[in-house]
């Protein structure tokens, strides 16, 4: 091994990588593979502060600071360079390089490309020299002819010296540029920020990628916010490196430190900020991924850490290779270990990078710091862990190494055609059916992949085949890219995406077309076929209609319609013909080839015109009569269509006639209908309408005759109506009309009942003749006359009484009639009292023989002095048996006193309405009971007040010849 030896500034380096285009297999399932340690090494040796990978050779650095043993106070610090080499089966060491510089403080960096290995120091000189750091350059002198042919950047060296002065500001930082002449290594050019300041630390982090270099200034402030951090990209123009733009997180925040660490390859670039805060969590980091679009770097995604948390430092270290990302957490917390450390594996999908694994040290364990620093070439990952422990001594530190294993081949397209709303692919069929499936991507303005749902395998070729039509969302006239991989089914890693096949699917067909055909034209309608929402590849221009006479088989016309037509009418044709109607969008002037959009074609026929001397009319209101002669078409109707139809029923009625008169007996009165006919046959259909609109007469007015008043009831005698079928009787209660249909009819004397009514109220009564039964508001006639009449009050209900000593208490439920009623009449059969029409009690104390059976009646009646009259409800009589006193004679006096002394107040407040006695003297002789003598004694009103045969009532006898007969129905006797 040849050594190339430049001395420095303050550094940290990192080197040009191989050029690494090969088959694109992406790693996945990352495993320990092996851990590396230093034989027989120190605390404080750190070993693993910085690794590389690259191919077969790994380095690792230690860098260990014996500062502390030196009792004079001298920095001494010892480096170590271990190059370890991978047979295959293991990673061997292979060779140490001790770096050993007093006053070196070795915190420098180490890159390796095929050729040569570079490990710098950093060096604060107490000299002041203008070299303050080293960079160690070792040529691979192997068996390989290395170094003969190195791609035109694999001949720079990139030196960041971070802690540079520039001018006067201190720690701004610098970026040295060094060109291998074949033997040594030049400097060629000093970068600096364009817009560097003090303590900048601009070069803290480097990486390159062909001909972008990329430097991190991660102590830079943005704006006012210090320590945010910026990273500058460099592009070589062949000669010279030239600053091209800078680098700013979208969301940065102070002490973010973006640029902590970079990374790139290709067109993609990693860039921690691992002090950044996420939420509450300070200093829990996080990674940018930047996406070069041929000329800018664009921020494409914000890395986190899914299980993240406060000061894990994610972003410390990072690096990218072949589609794989990966960033470390150094401090964060494995289980109960503070800064074990973690690694972070992210993976592209061709548009997104997704977390799929997290790393961790197999024998992992507090203050390790694993991920102190990281690399990653194509399936090997190192990994070091500056804290780790070996053989009971603290911070010795360790390096790991992890392998990726290869996901499923890269699919390779054969071919996709375009379809019009589809299209359909072919690729190279990939391992076994059964352990892979395939996802597609196909986008013109978002990506997305979906799983490929069974695709058909062509046995012949061993293709798969891939057929959209089952995929609505793909539509017409639109260009697509179309990327297919297959995916692992027990692992779901997805292997590379095959490359881009682009093609544009031509314009559908037009939707929702409809023919409909008259006698001499067709009318043609569509709705636009689905387009785009954006990217229209080119516009539609116009459709074409094309028809032809099918017995004739010629084309007759191709006709061009506008775009944004979505009707058409095809005239001049012949009647009662077959034509072929074909539509089609064309996307330019001239629609040929690929830019006539799908066809789609029906096939309708002119049909008969309309029947002509068409005439309808009533001969009375059920039954219509029409008449129709043929239409004027050469050939006559097989049969004629004939519909009524009345738009207040919702009633339809359909008969297929093959005279030319229809008699029918359908109909209602007092309805409009519409009554239409057509021509048709079973080869054209049915042609054009003829329409007549119809009104029916409605039944003429019933009239009431006579009327009666029952309890709680009315009853009508009505007059018939010619062509009625039934009668409704309408009674309008206050403001609601209710309808009773509770008809009897014999002959021509129609009885109509209305029951279960609110008595002493009036009610207007109307009736109307129906010419249905169910007789409802339309169907009815004219009303008849307007009466207004009342129903005679109720049985009072619960009417009862109990016999108590020379005396009885009665009790009642209140009448629910409270409009128009005003009193209770109540009678024993000695006495009568008028009660107001809340009362629902009554007794009479001390005043009647005790031990005697009496009868007891009440009555509603309308009128406040109870004297009742036609509407007075029926009387209700109960018996009951008055007890005997059982002492002396005194109290029966004091008992009638006390009655007097309740009744004289409430007569005075009016309340009580009067008190009545009248004396049955026959039942009285019968019965040897003695007459009470009261004060304020009122004078009979009204007749017997028992006598049921003065109940029976007629509001007007002269119209009514027909009085009540149920006479029963006014006495109630409760045994
Ligand atoms: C690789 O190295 C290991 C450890 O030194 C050794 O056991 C093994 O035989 C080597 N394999 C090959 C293929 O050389
Ligand atoms: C570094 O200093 C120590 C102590 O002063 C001395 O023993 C050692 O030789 C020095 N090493 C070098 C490389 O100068
Ligand atoms: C080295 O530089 C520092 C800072 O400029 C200065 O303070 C110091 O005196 C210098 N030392 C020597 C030995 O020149």
């Amino acid at each position: 091994m040849k050594k190339n030896k430049q001395i420095l500034l303050l550094f940290l380096l990192l080197i040009i990588q191989l050029n690494l285009i090969k088959t694109n297999i992406i790693y996945y399932d990352w495993t320990q593979e092996q851990i590396l340690e230093e034989t027989s090494g120190e605390s404080r040796d750190y070993f693993g502060r910085e690794v590389e990978i690259c191919e077969n050779y790994s380095i690792i650095l230690s860098a260990q600071d014996k500062s502390h043993q030196n009792g004079e106070g001298i920095l001494q610090v010892t480096g170590k360079a271990y190059i370890y080499q991978n047979n295959r089966t293991n990673w061997n060491q292979q060779q140490i390089i001790e770096i050993n510089q007093n006053g070196t403080i070795f915190q420098g960096s180490v890159a390796i490309n095929n050729d040569f290995a570079f490990f710098g120091s950093s060096l604060a000189d107490v000299n002041n020299n203008t070299f303050q750091g080293e960079v160690y350059v070792f040529k691979n002198n192997g068996k390989d002819n290395f170094g003969a042919t190195v791609a035109i950047y694999n001949d720079v060296l990139i030196v960041g010296s971070p802690q540079a002065a520039v001018g006067n500001n201190y720690t701004q930082g610098k970026v040295y540029v060094f060109k291998n002449n074949g033997t040594y290594w030049n400097q060629q050019q000093i970068l600096i920020a364009s817009d560097g300041k003090s303590n900048d630390n601009f070069g803290l982090s480097i990486a390159v990628y062909n001909d972008v270099l990329i430097v991190g200034s991660p102590q830079s402030a943005v704006g006012n916010n210090y320590t945010q951090g910026k990273v500058y990209v460099f592009k070589n123009n062949g000669s010279y490196w030239n600053q091209q733009q800078i680098l700013i997180s979208s969301d940065g925040q102070q002490d973010d430190t973006f640029g902590s660490s970079v990374g790139i390859e290709k067109n993609y670039s990693i860039i921690g900020a691992s002090q950044a805060t996420i939420g509450e969590n300070f200093a829990q980091g996080k990674a940018y991924i930047f996406q070069n679009n041929g000329t800018y770097w664009n921020q494409q995604q914000i890395l986190i850490a899914s299980d993240g948390n406060e000061e894990d430092n994610f972003g410390v270290s990072s690096a990218i290779s072949n589609g794989v990302v990966i960033v470390s957490a150094d401090n964060s917390k494995v289980g109960n270990n503070y800064s074990q450390g973690k690694a972070y594996i992210f993976q592209s999908d061709g548009n997104y990078w997704n977390q799929i694994e997290i790393l961790t040290s197999s024998d992992g364990n507090q203050g390790y710091y694993f991920g102190t620093s990281v690399s990653i070439s194509e399936n090997y990952i190192v990994v070091g862990a500056i804290g780790a422990t070996v053989e009971n001594t603290s911070d010795v530190g360790k390096a790991y190494i992890f392998q990726g294993f290869p996901g499923p081949n890269q699919v390779n397209i054969e071919n996709c055609t375009s379809l019009y709303s589809s299209f359909e692919c072919y690729w190279d069929q990939i391992g076994d059916l059964s352990t892979i499936s395939y996802q597609i991507n196909y986008h013109y303005y978002e990506e997305n992949w979906i799983d490929i749902n069974s695709p058909s395998l062509n046995d012949s070729i061993l293709y798969e085949i891939f057929d959209s039509s089952n995929y609505p969302n793909i539509i017409g006239n639109v260009e697509y890219s179309i990327q297919i991989r297959a995916c692992n089914i027990s692992t779901n890693f997805c292997g590379a995406a095959s490359s881009h096949w682009n093609l544009t699917t031509r314009i559908d067909s037009v939707k929702d077309l409809q023919l409909n055909p008259n006698q001499y034209y067709i009318n043609i309608s569509w709705s636009q076929p689905d387009v785009p929402v954006i990217n229209l590849i080119p516009k539609l221009d116009h459709y074409v209609i094309s028809y032809f006479n099918q017995s004739q088989t010629n084309l007759i016309n191709n006709i061009s319609v506008s775009n944004s037509s979505t009707s058409y009418q095809l005239s001049n044709l012949e009647s009662l013909t077959l034509y072929t109607i074909s539509i089609w969008a064309c996307q330019t002037e001239n629609c040929s080839g690929n830019e006539q959009g799908e066809i789609i074609s029906q096939t309708t026929s002119t049909v008969f015109g309309p029947v002509t001397n068409f005439t309808c009319s009533t001969s009375n209101i059920y039954n219509l009569s029409c008449s129709w002669k043929p239409p004027t078409n050469s050939q006559l109707p097989n049969y004629y269509n004939f519909t009524i139809q009345s738009s207040q029923l919702n009633d339809y009625q359909n008969y297929s006639i093959n005279s030319t008169i229809l008699n029918t007996a359908l109909l209602y009165s007092n309805m409009d209908y519409t009554i239409t006919i057509k021509g048709c046959n079973n080869e054209t259909g049915c042609g054009i309408i003829s329409t007549i609109e119809l009104k029916t007469t409605q039944l003429n007015a019933s009239n009431i005759n006579s009327w009666e008043t029952g309890i709680e009831q009315i009853k009508l005698n009505i007059s018939s109506v010619e062509f009625a079928k039934g009668y409704q009787i309408t009674l309008n209660e206050g403001n609601e009309w209710k309808n009773f249909s509770q008809i009897n009819s014999s002959g021509n004397n129609i009885y109509g009942e209305i029951n279960n009514i609110a008595g002493n109220i009036e009610y207007n009564v109307e009736v109307r003749a129906c010419s249905e039964t169910s007789c409802n508001s339309i169907l009815s006639g004219k009303p008849s006359n307007n009466i207004t009449m009342k129903a005679r009050l109720g049985y009072v209900e619960e009417f009862n009484c109990v016999g108590i000593i020379e005396g009885f208490e009665c009790n009642w439920n209140e009448l629910n009639l409270a409009s128009g009623l005003n009193g209770y009449s109540i009678s024993y059969y000695i006495s009568k009292e008028c009660l107001a029409n809340d009362t629902t009690y009554f007794d009479v104390d001390d005043d009647l023989e005790g031990g005697v059976e009496y009868s007891v009646s009440i009555q509603a009646v309308t009128t406040t002095d109870c004297f009742p009259d036609e509407y007075s409800g029926p009387i209700t009589t109960i018996k009951v048996t008055t007890q005997k006193k059982t002492v002396s004679n005194s109290s029966k006096n004091k008992g009638g006193i006390i009655a007097a002394s309740i009744i004289v107040p409430l007569f005075v407040i009016g309340i009580f309405i009067g008190i009545f006695v009248y004396i049955k003297k026959r039942e009285l002789k019968r019965r040897g009971y003695k007459e009470l003598n009261l004060k304020n004694v009122k004078e009979p009103i009204f007749d017997d007040f028992l006598d049921s045969d003065d109940l029976h009532l007629n509001p007007n006898p002269k119209t009514n010849p027909n009085p009540n007969p149920n006479q029963h129905e006014d006495e109630k006797l409760i045994k």
